[in-house]
Protein backbone atom coordinates (compact mmCIF):
# COMPACT_ATOMS: atom_id res chain seq x y z
CA UNK A 1 0.00 0.00 0.00
CA UNK A 2 1.38 3.34 -0.59
CA UNK A 3 2.48 5.62 2.17
CA UNK A 4 0.07 8.14 3.69
CA UNK A 5 0.49 11.60 2.19
CA UNK A 6 2.23 13.99 4.71
CA UNK A 7 -0.07 16.88 3.42
CA UNK A 8 -3.20 15.30 4.20
CA UNK A 9 -4.84 16.28 7.31
CA UNK A 10 -4.75 14.12 10.56
CA UNK A 11 -8.36 14.31 10.84
CA UNK A 12 -8.45 11.12 8.67
CA UNK A 13 -12.46 11.05 7.81
CA UNK A 14 -12.10 15.05 6.10
CA UNK A 15 -10.23 13.35 2.80
CA UNK A 16 -10.98 9.60 3.09
CA UNK A 17 -12.09 7.12 0.52
CA UNK A 18 -14.90 5.27 2.23
CA UNK A 19 -15.70 2.47 0.20
CA UNK A 20 -19.29 1.35 0.53
CA UNK A 21 -20.29 -2.06 1.20
CA UNK A 22 -23.50 -4.03 0.30
CA UNK A 23 -23.06 -7.48 2.05
CA UNK A 24 -25.89 -9.46 0.61
CA UNK A 25 -23.64 -8.80 -2.71
CA UNK A 26 -20.35 -8.04 -2.00
CA UNK A 27 -18.51 -12.20 -1.15
CA UNK A 28 -21.05 -15.06 -0.23
CA UNK A 29 -18.43 -16.93 2.05
CA UNK A 30 -20.39 -20.09 2.75
CA UNK A 31 -21.91 -20.57 -0.73
CA UNK A 32 -25.74 -20.26 -0.43
CA UNK A 33 -26.25 -17.18 -2.81
CA UNK A 34 -26.26 -14.53 -0.30
CA UNK A 35 -22.97 -12.62 0.32
CA UNK A 36 -21.81 -12.95 4.08
CA UNK A 37 -18.98 -11.70 6.28
CA UNK A 38 -17.31 -15.04 5.70
CA UNK A 39 -16.70 -13.42 2.20
CA UNK A 40 -16.07 -10.21 2.90
CA UNK A 41 -13.19 -11.39 5.19
CA UNK A 42 -11.57 -13.15 2.13
CA UNK A 43 -11.57 -10.04 -0.10
CA UNK A 44 -10.18 -7.81 2.66
CA UNK A 45 -7.05 -7.71 0.96
CA UNK A 46 -9.14 -6.28 -2.73
CA UNK A 47 -10.11 -3.48 -0.64
CA UNK A 48 -6.50 -2.90 0.70
CA UNK A 49 -4.91 -3.05 -2.98
CA UNK A 50 -7.74 -0.84 -4.28
CA UNK A 51 -6.40 1.81 -1.55
CA UNK A 52 -9.50 3.09 0.17
CA UNK A 53 -9.11 4.36 3.56
CA UNK A 54 -12.55 2.66 5.10
CA UNK A 55 -15.17 1.19 4.56
CA UNK A 56 -19.04 1.52 5.50
CA UNK A 57 -21.29 -1.39 5.82
CA UNK A 58 -24.95 -0.96 4.72
CA UNK A 59 -26.91 -2.81 7.79
CA UNK A 60 -25.59 -6.28 8.81
CA UNK A 61 -27.96 -6.42 11.93
CA UNK A 62 -30.69 -9.02 12.45
CA UNK A 63 -33.53 -8.28 9.74
CA UNK A 64 -36.52 -10.28 8.03
CA UNK A 65 -35.10 -8.11 4.67
CA UNK A 66 -38.25 -6.61 3.65
CA UNK A 67 -35.64 -3.64 2.82
CA UNK A 68 -32.64 -5.17 2.70
CA UNK A 69 -31.48 -5.18 6.53
CA UNK A 70 -32.74 -1.23 6.54
CA UNK A 71 -35.42 -3.18 9.00
CA UNK A 72 -33.81 -3.99 12.10
CA UNK A 73 -34.57 -6.12 14.43
CA UNK A 74 -31.78 -6.46 17.04
CA UNK A 75 -29.04 -3.72 16.69
CA UNK A 76 -26.58 -5.85 18.73
CA UNK A 77 -26.89 -9.04 17.12
CA UNK A 78 -25.55 -9.93 13.00
CA UNK A 79 -28.25 -11.51 11.02
CA UNK A 80 -27.45 -15.34 10.70
CA UNK A 81 -27.33 -15.01 7.20
CA UNK A 82 -24.55 -12.56 7.13
CA UNK A 83 -22.50 -14.47 10.21
CA UNK A 84 -22.13 -13.58 13.99
CA UNK A 85 -21.03 -10.71 16.13
CA UNK A 86 -17.65 -12.44 16.54
CA UNK A 87 -16.86 -12.76 12.99
CA UNK A 88 -18.57 -8.99 12.60
CA UNK A 89 -15.34 -8.55 15.50
CA UNK A 90 -12.96 -10.47 13.44
CA UNK A 91 -13.42 -8.63 10.61
CA UNK A 92 -13.11 -5.44 12.32
CA UNK A 93 -9.94 -6.45 13.64
CA UNK A 94 -8.56 -7.79 9.73
CA UNK A 95 -9.30 -4.26 8.41
CA UNK A 96 -7.83 -2.37 11.04
CA UNK A 97 -4.65 -4.86 10.00
CA UNK A 98 -5.09 -3.76 6.54
CA UNK A 99 -4.71 -0.03 7.65
CA UNK A 100 -9.07 0.21 6.93
CA UNK A 101 -11.37 1.48 9.37
CA UNK A 102 -14.77 0.31 9.65
CA UNK A 103 -18.33 2.62 9.67
CA UNK A 104 -21.26 0.89 10.95
CA UNK A 105 -25.02 2.22 9.71
CA UNK A 106 -27.45 3.02 12.00
CA UNK A 107 -31.05 3.18 11.24
CA UNK A 108 -32.84 5.69 14.04
CA UNK A 109 -36.12 6.35 12.23
CA UNK A 110 -37.58 2.98 12.25
CA UNK A 111 -37.11 -0.95 13.71
CA UNK A 112 -38.28 -3.65 11.95
CA UNK A 113 -41.91 -4.92 12.51
CA UNK A 114 -40.17 -7.96 14.34
CA UNK A 115 -38.05 -5.75 16.73
CA UNK A 116 -38.55 -6.55 20.66
CA UNK A 117 -40.04 -3.32 21.21
CA UNK A 118 -42.48 -3.62 18.59
CA UNK A 119 -44.10 -6.50 19.30
CA UNK A 120 -44.21 -6.03 22.92
CA UNK A 121 -46.30 -2.58 22.05
CA UNK A 122 -48.77 -4.96 19.33
CA UNK A 123 -48.91 -7.30 22.05
CA UNK A 124 -49.97 -4.28 25.12
CA UNK A 125 -52.27 -2.59 23.44
CA UNK A 126 -53.45 0.87 23.00
CA UNK A 127 -52.64 3.32 25.80
CA UNK A 128 -49.69 1.07 26.86
CA UNK A 129 -46.27 2.20 27.84
CA UNK A 130 -45.29 -0.19 25.13
CA UNK A 131 -46.99 2.03 22.10
CA UNK A 132 -45.67 5.04 23.52
CA UNK A 133 -42.52 4.45 21.63
CA UNK A 134 -44.26 4.18 18.34
CA UNK A 135 -46.74 6.67 16.79
CA UNK A 136 -49.79 4.65 17.37
CA UNK A 137 -52.94 6.98 16.55
CA UNK A 138 -56.77 6.12 16.51
CA UNK A 139 -58.18 6.67 12.69
CA UNK A 140 -60.36 9.23 11.52
CA UNK A 141 -63.76 9.16 10.25
CA UNK A 142 -66.54 7.41 12.08
CA UNK A 143 -65.16 4.44 12.91
CA UNK A 144 -61.30 5.38 12.53
CA UNK A 145 -61.22 3.46 9.34
CA UNK A 146 -59.08 6.17 7.93
CA UNK A 147 -55.52 7.09 8.59
CA UNK A 148 -54.78 9.57 11.30
CA UNK A 149 -52.88 11.87 8.53
CA UNK A 150 -52.15 12.88 4.94
CA UNK A 151 -48.40 12.30 4.76
CA UNK A 152 -46.90 11.08 1.94
CA UNK A 153 -44.38 8.02 1.85
CA UNK A 154 -40.99 8.38 1.40
CA UNK A 155 -41.25 5.16 -0.71
CA UNK A 156 -45.00 5.79 -1.94
CA UNK A 157 -47.83 4.32 -0.90
CA UNK A 158 -49.64 4.48 2.24
CA UNK A 159 -47.93 5.93 5.80
CA UNK A 160 -50.17 4.01 8.54
CA UNK A 161 -50.76 0.78 9.00
CA UNK A 162 -54.26 -0.48 10.76
CA UNK A 163 -53.73 -3.15 13.78
CA UNK A 164 -56.37 -5.68 14.27
CA UNK A 165 -57.29 -3.62 17.64
CA UNK A 166 -57.98 -0.74 16.09
CA UNK A 167 -55.34 1.75 16.08
CA UNK A 168 -52.89 2.78 13.43
CA UNK A 169 -48.86 3.29 13.44
CA UNK A 170 -46.67 5.29 11.37
CA UNK A 171 -43.88 4.27 9.09
CA UNK A 172 -42.50 6.13 6.46
CA UNK A 173 -41.30 3.45 4.74
CA UNK A 174 -42.66 0.32 4.08
CA UNK A 175 -45.18 -1.38 7.02
CA UNK A 176 -42.53 -3.42 8.31
CA UNK A 177 -40.51 -0.70 9.26
CA UNK A 178 -42.55 1.05 12.23
CA UNK A 179 -41.37 4.59 12.96
CA UNK A 180 -40.05 5.36 15.89
CA UNK A 181 -41.38 8.26 18.57
CA UNK A 182 -38.17 10.17 19.15
CA UNK A 183 -39.51 12.25 21.63
CA UNK A 184 -39.52 9.07 23.94
CA UNK A 185 -36.91 8.98 26.20
CA UNK A 186 -36.12 5.43 26.04
CA UNK A 187 -36.21 5.64 21.86
CA UNK A 188 -33.13 8.09 22.71
CA UNK A 189 -31.47 6.41 25.65
CA UNK A 190 -31.50 3.04 23.88
CA UNK A 191 -29.82 4.60 20.23
CA UNK A 192 -26.84 6.07 22.49
CA UNK A 193 -26.47 2.65 24.11
CA UNK A 194 -26.18 0.81 20.64
CA UNK A 195 -23.42 3.67 19.06
CA UNK A 196 -21.49 2.71 22.40
CA UNK A 197 -21.63 -0.93 21.62
CA UNK A 198 -20.55 -0.44 18.13
CA UNK A 199 -17.79 2.14 19.11
CA UNK A 200 -16.79 -0.68 22.15
CA UNK A 201 -16.15 -3.17 19.45
CA UNK A 202 -13.65 -0.61 17.48
CA UNK A 203 -15.78 0.86 14.55
CA UNK A 204 -14.36 4.28 13.69
CA UNK A 205 -17.64 5.69 12.12
CA UNK A 206 -21.34 5.63 12.15
CA UNK A 207 -23.37 6.52 8.69
CA UNK A 208 -26.98 7.86 10.13
CA UNK A 209 -29.46 6.19 7.76
CA UNK A 210 -32.40 8.43 6.94
CA UNK A 211 -31.18 11.31 9.25
CA UNK A 212 -33.70 14.17 8.69
CA UNK A 213 -36.40 12.37 9.70
CA UNK A 214 -36.52 11.60 13.14
CA UNK A 215 -38.13 13.82 14.91
CA UNK A 216 -42.09 14.07 13.89
CA UNK A 217 -44.34 17.36 13.98
CA UNK A 218 -45.62 16.93 17.79
CA UNK A 219 -49.35 16.71 16.59
CA UNK A 220 -48.67 14.62 13.31
CA UNK A 221 -50.94 17.26 11.68
CA UNK A 222 -51.72 16.95 7.88
CA UNK A 223 -49.28 18.51 5.21
CA UNK A 224 -50.43 20.82 2.38
CA UNK A 225 -47.23 21.18 0.24
CA UNK A 226 -45.66 24.24 -0.93
CA UNK A 227 -48.06 25.48 1.83
CA UNK A 228 -46.83 23.89 5.44
CA UNK A 229 -43.52 23.76 6.52
CA UNK A 230 -43.03 19.89 6.24
CA UNK A 231 -44.08 17.99 9.21
CA UNK A 232 -41.81 15.21 9.44
CA UNK A 233 -38.34 16.15 7.26
CA UNK A 234 -35.85 18.32 9.23
CA UNK A 235 -37.63 19.31 11.92
CA UNK A 236 -35.73 21.45 14.50
CA UNK A 237 -35.97 19.08 17.38
CA UNK A 238 -33.58 16.80 15.52
CA UNK A 239 -30.09 18.50 16.02
CA UNK A 240 -30.75 17.76 19.81
CA UNK A 241 -30.62 14.01 19.61
CA UNK A 242 -27.16 14.62 17.10
CA UNK A 243 -25.50 16.72 19.86
CA UNK A 244 -25.74 14.28 22.52
CA UNK A 245 -24.59 11.79 19.71
CA UNK A 246 -21.52 13.50 19.03
CA UNK A 247 -20.54 13.83 22.49
CA UNK A 248 -20.67 9.78 22.70
CA UNK A 249 -18.42 9.92 19.21
CA UNK A 250 -16.19 12.21 20.78
CA UNK A 251 -15.27 9.68 23.78
CA UNK A 252 -14.25 7.01 21.48
CA UNK A 253 -13.28 9.37 18.15
CA UNK A 254 -15.43 7.94 16.33
CA UNK A 255 -16.79 10.22 13.55
CA UNK A 256 -20.87 10.31 11.51
CA UNK A 257 -21.76 10.50 8.23
CA UNK A 258 -25.27 11.37 7.79
CA UNK A 259 -27.97 10.45 5.36
CA UNK A 260 -29.50 13.96 4.72
CA UNK A 261 -31.30 14.15 1.70
CA UNK A 262 -32.46 18.47 1.91
CA UNK A 263 -31.95 20.38 -1.10
CA UNK A 264 -31.62 23.66 0.74
CA UNK A 265 -27.66 24.47 1.93
CA UNK A 266 -28.44 26.50 5.10
CA UNK A 267 -30.70 23.74 6.54
CA UNK A 268 -28.18 20.82 5.43
CA UNK A 269 -25.06 22.52 6.95
CA UNK A 270 -27.41 22.75 10.24
CA UNK A 271 -26.38 18.85 10.82
CA UNK A 272 -22.75 19.67 9.80
CA UNK A 273 -22.02 22.53 13.18
CA UNK A 274 -19.13 21.88 14.93
CA UNK A 275 -21.20 19.93 17.99
CA UNK A 276 -23.26 17.39 15.49
CA UNK A 277 -22.48 15.04 12.54
CA UNK A 278 -18.66 15.38 11.26
CA UNK A 279 -19.89 14.86 7.75
CA UNK A 280 -22.99 14.36 5.23
CA UNK A 281 -23.87 12.72 2.20
CA UNK A 282 -23.64 15.36 -0.72
CA UNK A 283 -26.88 14.37 -2.69
CA UNK A 284 -26.65 17.73 -4.85
CA UNK A 285 -23.54 15.99 -6.38
CA UNK A 286 -24.90 12.36 -7.17
CA UNK A 287 -28.08 14.01 -8.64
CA UNK A 288 -26.49 16.47 -11.10
CA UNK A 289 -26.83 16.18 -14.62
CA UNK A 290 -23.20 15.50 -16.39
CA UNK A 291 -23.31 19.28 -17.53
CA UNK A 292 -20.27 21.38 -16.90
CA UNK A 293 -22.64 24.75 -15.81
CA UNK A 294 -24.35 22.69 -13.41
CA UNK A 295 -21.75 20.57 -11.93
CA UNK A 296 -19.31 23.69 -11.40
CA UNK A 297 -22.18 24.95 -9.70
CA UNK A 298 -22.99 22.22 -7.37
CA UNK A 299 -19.06 22.18 -6.55
CA UNK A 300 -19.29 25.59 -5.61
CA UNK A 301 -22.63 25.40 -3.44
CA UNK A 302 -21.09 23.00 -1.83
CA UNK A 303 -18.04 24.51 -0.75
CA UNK A 304 -19.65 27.57 0.17
CA UNK A 305 -22.59 25.58 2.39
CA UNK A 306 -19.82 23.75 4.31
CA UNK A 307 -17.35 26.35 4.88
CA UNK A 308 -19.19 28.48 7.23
CA UNK A 309 -19.62 25.04 9.72
CA UNK A 310 -16.01 24.08 8.72
CA UNK A 311 -17.22 20.85 7.83
CA UNK A 312 -15.57 18.56 5.11
CA UNK A 313 -17.77 18.45 1.82
CA UNK A 314 -18.18 14.32 0.68
CA UNK A 315 -18.41 13.19 -2.87
CA UNK A 316 -20.69 10.58 -3.89
CA UNK A 317 -21.80 9.33 -7.44
CA UNK A 318 -23.66 6.25 -6.58
CA UNK A 319 -24.80 4.03 -3.65
CA UNK A 320 -27.32 1.32 -3.23
CA UNK A 321 -30.38 3.10 -3.50
CA UNK A 322 -29.51 4.97 -6.90
CA UNK A 323 -28.86 3.66 -10.94
CA UNK A 324 -25.16 2.96 -11.45
CA UNK A 325 -23.17 5.90 -12.90
CA UNK A 326 -21.87 4.24 -15.68
CA UNK A 327 -25.74 3.51 -16.75
CA UNK A 328 -27.22 6.85 -16.02
CA UNK A 329 -24.42 9.33 -17.44
CA UNK A 330 -25.24 7.40 -20.54
CA UNK A 331 -28.81 8.31 -20.87
CA UNK A 332 -30.19 11.55 -22.43
CA UNK A 333 -30.93 12.82 -18.95
CA UNK A 334 -28.20 12.18 -16.97
CA UNK A 335 -29.79 14.08 -13.97
CA UNK A 336 -30.67 11.21 -10.73
CA UNK A 337 -34.45 11.14 -9.47
CA UNK A 338 -36.02 8.55 -7.69
CA UNK A 339 -39.68 9.69 -9.06
CA UNK A 340 -38.57 9.72 -12.96
CA UNK A 341 -36.97 5.89 -12.55
CA UNK A 342 -38.27 3.94 -15.34
CA UNK A 343 -37.92 0.05 -16.86
CA UNK A 344 -35.96 0.46 -20.23
CA UNK A 345 -34.65 3.15 -19.68
CA UNK A 346 -31.76 3.73 -22.85
CA UNK A 347 -28.17 4.16 -22.27
CA UNK A 348 -25.17 4.26 -24.15
CA UNK A 349 -23.09 2.50 -22.08
CA UNK A 350 -19.78 3.48 -23.99
CA UNK A 351 -20.15 6.94 -23.49
CA UNK A 352 -21.38 6.22 -19.65
CA UNK A 353 -18.49 4.61 -18.92
CA UNK A 354 -16.27 7.06 -20.27
CA UNK A 355 -17.92 9.62 -18.11
CA UNK A 356 -17.94 7.57 -15.56
CA UNK A 357 -14.20 7.35 -15.71
CA UNK A 358 -13.99 10.82 -15.85
CA UNK A 359 -16.21 11.79 -13.08
CA UNK A 360 -13.76 9.58 -10.80
CA UNK A 361 -10.87 11.74 -11.57
CA UNK A 362 -12.88 15.04 -11.15
CA UNK A 363 -14.21 13.34 -7.75
CA UNK A 364 -11.01 12.22 -6.51
CA UNK A 365 -9.88 15.92 -7.13
CA UNK A 366 -12.17 17.48 -5.44
CA UNK A 367 -11.68 18.88 -1.12
CA UNK A 368 -13.29 16.35 0.79
CA UNK A 369 -13.86 12.60 1.55
CA UNK A 370 -15.44 10.59 -1.16
CA UNK A 371 -17.46 7.93 -1.31
CA UNK A 372 -16.93 4.75 -3.67
CA UNK A 373 -19.96 1.57 -4.02
CA UNK A 374 -18.71 -1.46 -4.54
CA UNK A 375 -18.74 -2.49 -8.21
CA UNK A 376 -18.34 1.80 -9.18
CA UNK A 377 -13.97 0.43 -9.45
CA UNK A 378 -15.17 -2.23 -11.75
CA UNK A 379 -17.53 0.31 -13.86
CA UNK A 380 -20.28 -2.01 -13.50
CA UNK A 381 -23.74 -0.61 -14.89
CA UNK A 382 -27.32 -1.15 -13.53
CA UNK A 383 -28.75 -4.30 -14.62
CA UNK A 384 -31.65 -5.29 -15.87
CA UNK A 385 -33.83 -7.53 -13.25
CA UNK A 386 -36.14 -9.89 -14.78
CA UNK A 387 -40.18 -8.82 -13.38
CA UNK A 388 -39.96 -12.05 -11.47
CA UNK A 389 -36.58 -11.85 -9.48
CA UNK A 390 -37.34 -8.20 -8.16
CA UNK A 391 -37.23 -7.87 -4.19
CA UNK A 392 -37.29 -4.46 -3.44
CA UNK A 393 -40.02 -2.82 -1.70
CA UNK A 394 -39.94 0.40 -3.67
CA UNK A 395 -41.00 -1.65 -6.79
CA UNK A 396 -43.91 -3.03 -5.37
CA UNK A 397 -44.81 0.12 -3.64
CA UNK A 398 -45.09 2.16 -6.68
CA UNK A 399 -47.31 -0.35 -8.26
CA UNK A 400 -44.60 -1.24 -9.99
CA UNK A 401 -43.96 2.15 -12.59
CA UNK A 402 -40.59 2.40 -10.81
CA UNK A 403 -38.02 -0.45 -11.71
CA UNK A 404 -36.63 -0.40 -7.85
CA UNK A 405 -32.62 -0.37 -6.80
CA UNK A 406 -32.11 -4.52 -7.16
CA UNK A 407 -30.53 -3.01 -10.49
CA UNK A 408 -27.44 -1.64 -8.86
CA UNK A 409 -27.26 -4.22 -6.06
CA UNK A 410 -26.52 -7.33 -7.97
CA UNK A 411 -23.81 -10.01 -6.62
CA UNK A 412 -20.15 -8.64 -7.49
CA UNK A 413 -18.62 -10.67 -10.70
CA UNK A 414 -14.34 -11.41 -8.83
CA UNK A 415 -13.90 -14.42 -11.02
CA UNK A 416 -14.49 -14.50 -14.73
CA UNK A 417 -14.86 -17.85 -15.41
CA UNK A 418 -16.37 -19.55 -12.14
CA UNK A 419 -19.82 -20.01 -11.69
CA UNK A 420 -21.77 -16.78 -10.82
CA UNK A 421 -18.35 -14.75 -11.66
CA UNK A 422 -16.49 -16.32 -8.52
CA UNK A 423 -19.36 -14.20 -6.05
CA UNK A 424 -20.03 -17.26 -3.84
CA UNK A 425 -17.70 -20.56 -3.05
CA UNK A 426 -20.59 -23.06 -3.59
CA UNK A 427 -23.97 -24.23 -5.17
CA UNK A 428 -26.36 -21.39 -4.27
CA UNK A 429 -27.08 -19.27 -6.80
CA UNK A 430 -26.90 -15.61 -6.36
CA UNK A 431 -30.18 -14.01 -4.62
CA UNK A 432 -30.28 -11.71 -7.74
CA UNK A 433 -29.38 -12.66 -11.22
CA UNK A 434 -26.15 -11.68 -12.48
CA UNK A 435 -26.13 -10.28 -16.35
CA UNK A 436 -24.59 -12.86 -18.83
CA UNK A 437 -21.93 -10.50 -19.95
CA UNK A 438 -20.06 -9.99 -16.54
CA UNK A 439 -17.55 -11.88 -17.17
CA UNK A 440 -15.76 -8.25 -18.87
CA UNK A 441 -16.41 -6.43 -15.53
CA UNK A 442 -14.69 -9.26 -13.04
CA UNK A 443 -11.92 -8.37 -10.89
CA UNK A 444 -9.06 -11.23 -12.27
CA UNK A 445 -9.85 -9.75 -16.06
CA UNK A 446 -9.52 -6.32 -14.66
CA UNK A 447 -6.60 -6.75 -12.62
CA UNK A 448 -5.26 -7.95 -15.67
CA UNK A 449 -6.05 -4.81 -17.76
CA UNK A 450 -4.22 -2.01 -17.70
CA UNK A 451 -6.87 0.00 -19.07
CA UNK A 452 -9.85 -1.36 -16.91
CA UNK A 453 -11.63 0.92 -14.57
CA UNK A 454 -10.37 -1.06 -11.73
CA UNK A 455 -6.66 -0.31 -12.86
CA UNK A 456 -7.82 3.77 -13.00
CA UNK A 457 -8.96 3.61 -9.74
CA UNK A 458 -5.77 1.63 -8.27
CA UNK A 459 -3.63 4.11 -10.25
CA UNK A 460 -5.81 7.39 -9.16
CA UNK A 461 -6.24 5.94 -5.02
CA UNK A 462 -2.31 5.75 -4.84
CA UNK A 463 -1.55 8.78 -6.62
CA UNK A 464 -4.30 10.35 -4.05
CA UNK A 465 -2.03 9.34 -1.26
CA UNK A 466 0.79 9.90 -2.29
CA UNK A 467 1.10 13.20 -4.29
CA UNK A 468 0.92 16.57 -2.42
CA UNK A 469 -2.30 18.81 -2.76
CA UNK A 470 -5.58 16.10 -2.59
CA UNK A 471 -8.25 15.80 0.01
CA UNK A 472 -9.13 18.64 2.27
CA UNK A 473 -7.94 22.52 1.13
CA UNK A 474 -9.00 24.88 -1.22
CA UNK A 475 -9.83 25.24 -4.88
CA UNK A 476 -9.49 27.37 -7.12
CA UNK A 477 -10.77 27.33 -10.77
CA UNK A 478 -8.56 28.38 -13.68
CA UNK A 479 -9.43 30.07 -16.96
CA UNK A 480 -10.90 27.83 -18.95
CA UNK A 481 -13.21 27.38 -22.22
CA UNK A 482 -17.04 26.80 -22.23
CA UNK A 483 -17.39 23.08 -21.10
CA UNK A 484 -14.12 22.27 -19.62
CA UNK A 485 -14.07 22.57 -15.78
CA UNK A 486 -10.16 23.40 -14.59
CA UNK A 487 -9.04 23.87 -11.19
CA UNK A 488 -6.20 23.77 -9.18
CA UNK A 489 -5.90 22.46 -5.76
CA UNK A 490 -2.40 23.28 -3.66
CA UNK A 491 0.65 22.50 -4.91
CA UNK A 492 0.33 22.74 -8.46
CA UNK A 493 -2.08 19.86 -8.85
CA UNK A 494 -4.33 20.37 -11.77
CA UNK A 495 -8.02 18.48 -12.42
CA UNK A 496 -9.49 19.38 -16.13
CA UNK A 497 -12.10 17.84 -17.29
CA UNK A 498 -13.87 18.11 -20.71
CA UNK A 499 -17.50 18.09 -20.89
CA UNK A 500 -17.59 19.43 -24.84
CA UNK A 501 -17.94 17.53 -28.01
CA UNK A 502 -14.37 18.64 -28.94
CA UNK A 503 -11.23 18.22 -28.06
CA UNK A 504 -9.47 20.78 -25.37
CA UNK A 505 -5.58 21.99 -24.87
CA UNK A 506 -4.27 20.67 -21.22
CA UNK A 507 -3.98 23.80 -19.22
CA UNK A 508 0.28 24.37 -18.62
CA UNK A 509 1.43 21.51 -16.84
CA UNK A 510 5.58 20.05 -16.06
CA UNK A 511 4.12 16.47 -15.64
CA UNK A 512 0.69 14.92 -16.87
CA UNK A 513 0.06 12.27 -13.67
CA UNK A 514 -2.98 10.63 -15.06
CA UNK A 515 -6.03 10.45 -17.43
CA UNK A 516 -9.09 9.03 -17.85
CA UNK A 517 -8.57 7.79 -21.18
CA UNK A 518 -6.10 7.89 -24.46
CA UNK A 519 -5.43 11.98 -25.15
CA UNK A 520 -5.83 12.62 -28.90
CA UNK A 521 -2.43 12.30 -31.18
CA UNK A 522 -1.86 15.96 -30.55
CA UNK A 523 -2.27 15.63 -27.06
CA UNK A 524 -5.15 17.45 -26.28
CA UNK A 525 -8.29 16.00 -23.92
CA UNK A 526 -10.95 14.38 -25.86
CA UNK A 527 -15.06 14.94 -25.02
CA UNK A 528 -15.55 13.16 -21.68
CA UNK A 529 -12.39 12.52 -20.74
CA UNK A 530 -10.28 14.17 -17.50
CA UNK A 531 -6.70 14.42 -16.51
CA UNK A 532 -4.45 15.15 -13.77
CA UNK A 533 -1.62 17.25 -13.90
CA UNK A 534 1.10 18.44 -12.39
CA UNK A 535 2.22 22.35 -12.77
CA UNK A 536 4.67 24.50 -11.15
C1 LIG B 1 -32.07 4.96 3.17
C2 LIG B 1 -31.38 3.70 2.77
O1 LIG B 1 -30.22 4.02 2.05
C3 LIG B 1 -32.37 2.90 1.96
O2 LIG B 1 -31.77 1.79 1.35
C4 LIG B 1 -33.51 2.51 2.86
O3 LIG B 1 -34.49 1.85 2.10
C5 LIG B 1 -34.15 3.71 3.54
N1 LIG B 1 -33.17 4.64 4.06
C6 LIG B 1 -35.01 3.29 4.70
O4 LIG B 1 -34.21 2.82 5.76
Amino acid sequence: MAAPNPSRTTDWWRDAVIYQVYPRSFADGDGDGTGDLAGVRARLPHLAELGVDAVWFTPWYASPMVDGGYDVADYRAIDPAFGTLDEAEKLIAEAAALGLRVIVDIVPNHVSDRHAWFRAALAAGPGSPERARFHFRPGRGTDGELPPNDWPSQFSGNTWTRVPDGEWYLHLFTPEQPDLNWAHPDVRREHEDVLRFWFERGVAGVRIDSAALLAKDPGLRDFVEGVDPHPYIDQDEIHDVYRSWRAIADIYGGVFVGEVWLPDAERFARYLRPDELHTAFNFNFLACPWEPGRLRRTIDDTLAEHAPVHAPATWVLCNHDVTRTATRYGRADTAFDFATKRFGTPSDLELGTRRARAAALLTLALPGSVYLYQGEELGLPEADIPPDRVQDPMHFRSGGTDPGRDGCRVPLPWEAEAPAYGFGAGPGEPWLPQPADWARYAVDRQNADPDSMLTLYRTALALRRTVPGFGDGPLTWLPAADGVLAFTRTQGLTCVVNLTHTPAPLPPHTELLLTSGPLTPDGTLPPDTAAWLQAD
